[in-house]
């Protein structure tokens, strides 16, 4: 679909990434205006409409922290660019919350990303690009051009600055593919944890299904760290199990709770991560990999 003049427009909950991804693209950007009303109410707006009329709008929101605030001002803001009168709607949400809910686990829930991404599309999406989503089929439900953007590759290029022997471990099977592309990116060998339990002793062992990590350094990647639980044990048993050193990577460190605390004890010396939530990073041990250029080169290829 032919475009025309593209703008970009910075949502309230954008990670810093709409003025790098305006200027790669020779965009203006616009800010927005929010406010909330004395009964809860949020009201958004456009600050430059004329500017929206006709153009290839790119909205840039993402949905952490404050998931269903910044998810609400995504569907308004999403709806004012249509009535607006922009040719293209394209809304990049780095990361995708409620992701995980992505199928009925226990009768009587719902699936909450489906619900999300119908809305988005009903409420005048185009397109909707996101950064590695917890399971890219669950985009389907968009209905319409939906595109899932792997970091792992990234990521894993920072990580191995740390290395000088690397493996890319997945934390579970679920998450090999990302591993694969880590590898690839580094012409490392890749694996993936399988977490069993003693039936007698209860103890817990993670060990990876056919590679040593013996005098390695290995490369963890997740998708994300929330309470840091998955990630930390993977680290700490690589170690006791003779890892040279271990390097986290993780599209999105949310960290809640004392997720920072359980990844500082689990003996790891670095975690990468990219920029795709509104959250300030000031620990020693992260380091933050900008990912706009990724956004951007798929951004050309639509418009
Ligand atoms: C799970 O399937 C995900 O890929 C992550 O491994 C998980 O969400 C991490 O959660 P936590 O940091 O709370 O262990």
């Amino acid at each position: 679909m032919p475009a025309g003049r593209t703008v970009v427009i910075a949502g309230p909950n954008d990670p810093g990434l709409a003025k790098p991804i305006s200027e790669k693209l020779g965009a203006q950007l616009v800010t927005v205006q929010e406010k909330i009303f004395p009964d809860g109410e949020l009201y958004v707006r456009i600050s430059e409409p004329d500017t929206v009329r006709n153009s290839c709008a790119i909205l840039v929101n993402t949905l952490y922290p404050e998931q269903n605030k910044s998810w609400i001002e995504t569907l308004f803001l999403t709806n004012a660019l249509r009535n607006t009168g922009a040719s293209m709607v394209i809304v990049v949400i780095p990361y995708l919350a409620y992701s995980r809910q992505d199928k009925v686990f226990l009768e009587g829930e719902p699936v909450s990303i489906s619900v999300m991404l119908k809305a988005l599309r009903n409420g005048g999406a185009d397109c909707l690009l996101t950064i590695d989503v917890h399971n890219p089929l669950s985009l389907k439900e968009f209905n319409g051009c939906a595109i899932n953007i792997m970091v792992s590759d990234v990521l894993a290029k920072k990580a191995a600055e740390y290395t000088e022997s690397p493996i890319v471990l997945a934390p579970d099977k679920g998450a090999l593919e990302r591993a694969k592309i880590a590898a690839e990116a580094i012409g490392a060998e890749y694996d993936y944890l399988i977490k069993k339990r003693d039936r007698v002793t209860g103890e817990v062992s993670v060990e990876p299904k056919e590679l040593s990590v013996e005098g390695k350094d290995v490369i963890i990647i997740d998708d994300i760290i929330s309470t840091g639980g998955t990630i930390a044990l993977a680290a700490k048993k690589s170690l006791e199990s003779g890892a040279k050193s271990v390097i986290l990577a993780a599209s999105h460190s949310l960290l809640v709770d004392n997720a920072m605390d359980k990844i500082k004890s689990s003996g790891a010396k670095k975690l990468v991560t990219a920029n795709t939530l509104n959250k300030k990073f000031t620990e020693s041990i992260i380091e933050v990999v900008d990912v706009s250029n990724k956004i951007v080169d798929v951004i050309k290829t639509i418009i």
